[in-house]
């Protein structure tokens, strides 16, 4: 894994082997003795992403080279791939990188020297928050195979999406897709199913936020929660111990009643916290690939 860009890249063992570092970091603290740097370039906004890979980069103990993008070079027209290349110059020995486009990696791969990991392509993939949702529901069900995980919501522009159907299908999970008319996407080859159908047969139901930024015209969000968003009502016919889901940020009342995003059955906080550990997993896996780190050089944090 000498990038971590793609779900597609990942083989089963890597999967496993990424989830089973980040239990081990849940529970026990460790760093880096060598000094390294991280530049986190995000391009597009972020929240959970950027501060659990600052919280991660730091509980490793690796220096953050923090970028806001209001305020770089970026406003004088300096590119992706020269930042890119700018942050290599100055010493970072990895780069985090979220950006609008599908495809950005594919201009870094011939000139870059150092391992980048995928913050986020467009709405291609979202390799990190992926993980993230694989330990959550491996630490409730202990496995994948046979699960029946529905995906609901903006399938169409989710990046969140196409990494967890490539990866929940890798796994021997069932995928099922719910989405209005508008957010189908007919090249994701998996069933589409209704909300009413969804709450009966899945294990996990995961949620999305409808995309707006990546829309064309804004999209019409009244009575959305009763047609194809989780009411109380439809809560109520979950199976006992089905969970549900969200990658957030959440629009709160229309792909999810308010009242149920801090329910029993909700791991939504719960992701946000194992973003933590799986991006310091990925981080360890990508640097040892590149020989940057090793067992040796961490230092246990009694
Ligand atoms: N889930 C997710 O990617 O959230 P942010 O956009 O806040 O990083």
């Amino acid at each position: 894994m000498r990038h971590f860009i793609s779900m597609n890249q990942l083989s089963v063992n890597d999967i496993y082997s990424i989830l089973s570092d980040a239990e081990k970091y849940r529970k026990n603290e460790t760093s880096i003795s060598k000094q390294l740097f991280a530049g986190n370039l995000f391009f597009e906004p972020s929240t959970r992403t950027k501060m659990s890979f600052i919280v991660a980069e730091r509980k490793l103990g690796v220096e953050v080279l923090d970028f806001h993008m209001e305020s770089s070079s970026v406003l004088k027209g300096e590119s992706l791939y020269d930042t890119a290349k700018t942050f290599e110059a100055i010493g970072a020995n990895f780069l985090v990188i979220r950006d609008a486009s599908d495809t950005w990696f594919e201009e870094l791969e011939q000139g870059l020297t150092i391992p980048v990991i995928n913050a986020g392509a467009g709405k291609e993939e979202h390799p990190s928050q992926c993980m993230l949702d694989l330990l959550t529901i491996y630490q409730e069900y202990g496995r994948f195979r046979g699960l029946n995980i529905v995906v609901v919501g903006d399938i169409k522009h989710s990046r969140v999406a196409r990494s967890n159907a490539i990866a929940l299908k890798k796994l021997g999970a069932k995928v099922f897709l719910c989405a209005a008319p508008e957010f189908i996407d007919e090249t994701l080859e998996f069933p589409y199913i209704t909300m009413d159908q969804a709450v009966e047969l899945a294990d996990v139901v995961m949620l999305l936020r409808i995309q707006h930024e990546r829309h064309e015209e804004k999209a019409e969000t009244n009575n959305y929660l009763q047609l194809y968003g989780l009411t109380k009502e439809r809560e109520k016919k979950m199976k006992k111990k089905a969970i549900i889901m969200h990658p957030a940020p959440i629009n709160r009342g229309v792909e999810i009643d308010t009242d149920l995003v801090e329910c029993n059955r909700s791991r939504i906080f719960k992701q946000m916290e194992n973003g933590v550990y799986v991006r310091m997993a990925i981080i360890k896996h990508v640097l040892q690939e590149w020989g940057i780190y090793n067992e040796n050089s961490i230092e246990k944090r009694e």
